[in-house]
């Protein structure tokens, strides 16, 4: 890409892809996807609309992150239209591959027909083996010129850490048994967010279909705010419960006031508890709506 190409890409979205675009000039088109039919893809419409003649790629997350939106296939399809239309690259971000729940699987973007020159596929050991901070990371791209452009950048970065790599390789011998078990326990833990959101008057939680986050409205009249105030000035019996504002999530400004993301890494019993304390916080917060 080059200064002042841009990127559309489906929002909210992973606050980094903002810090990326920056360092590399690019500039990020943000298109809304909204909370009431689960963060969906948004129409092709808003696509056509954003795309210029500066227009280089359309990104996605998927399962997304922050709001755990798994897309379709016929969504891809969708996508894959415009992308060819237009020809635009794809970038899709897939570290939550594994992250699917109710018997769906992730659709990624590597089988789409008629735009394998297109599509840059995107990968992580961090999130399958719980390996954060292990720095090895990938992509997949069947484009001879993207492939060698980004070779030349990976030999001036060196290389990843040699600890990563040796756990990295060894890693790939990981038994299926271990992501069953995985996912059966991060439906459960999803189930006491979705569950205990829904119920809190005035709150909406839509139930996510992968990667391990949620994005909930709350009647609230900040968001920002309201997660300072549950770290500096409330406690339930002791404890508290740290969210993330949704406002740093969207570049589009005013967006994601009233909404947070949970990530729900912890266990069933340390969540279960983490509901009760926001269940209690939402009772006494001063800016509730
Ligand atoms: C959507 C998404 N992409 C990429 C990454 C980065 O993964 P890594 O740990 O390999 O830097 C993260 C980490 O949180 C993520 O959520």
């Amino acid at each position: 890409m080059d200064p002042g190409d841009e990127v559309i890409i489906p929002e909210p979205f992973y606050a980094n892809y903002n810090g990326f675009a920056v360092t590399s000039g690019a500039i990020v088109k943000p298109i809304i996807s909204k909370i009431d039919n689960g963060f969906a893809l948004p129409p092709i419409e808003e696509f056509e609309k954003a795309i210029t003649p500066k227009t280089k790629a359309i990104m996605i997350c998927n399962p997304n992150n922050p709001t755990g939106y798994l897309y379709s296939k016929e969504e891809l399809e969708t996508l894959a239209e415009i992308v060819k239309k237009h020809d635009l690259f794809l970038f899709s971000d897939e570290v939550y591959r594994e992250f699917a729940y109710d018997n769906n699987q992730v659709y990624s973007v590597m089988h789409l027909k008629g735009i394998e020159q297109n599509v840059v596929l995107l990968d992580s050991v961090s999130k399958r083996y719980s390996a954060c901070g292990a720095r090895i990371g990938m992509f997949v791209t069947k484009n001879k010129e993207v492939y060698s452009t980004a070779m030349k950048l990976a030999q001036a970065r060196l290389s990843p850490p040699t600890f990563g790599q040796i756990f990295s390789e060894a890693a790939i011998d990981t038994p299926k048994e271990y992501f069953d078990a995985v996912l059966k326990e991060y439906v459960a833990r999803r189930n006491v967010v979705v569950e205990s959101i829904n119920k809190m008057p005035g709150c909406f939680c839509p139930n996510p279909k992968g990667a391990f986050y949620a994005v909930a409205r709350l009647p609230i009249d900040n968001s920002d705010r309201f997660c300072q105030w549950l770290l500096e000035d409330f406690n339930y019996n002791m404890e508290t419960v740290m969210l993330a504002p949704a406002t740093g999530f969207y570049s589009a400004k005013g967006k994601g006031v009233d909404e947070v993301r949970i990530s729900y890494c912890l266990n069933v019993n340390d969540l279960k508890a983490a509901m009760k304390c926001l269940e209690e916080a939402l009772k006494v917060y001063p800016g509730r709506k």
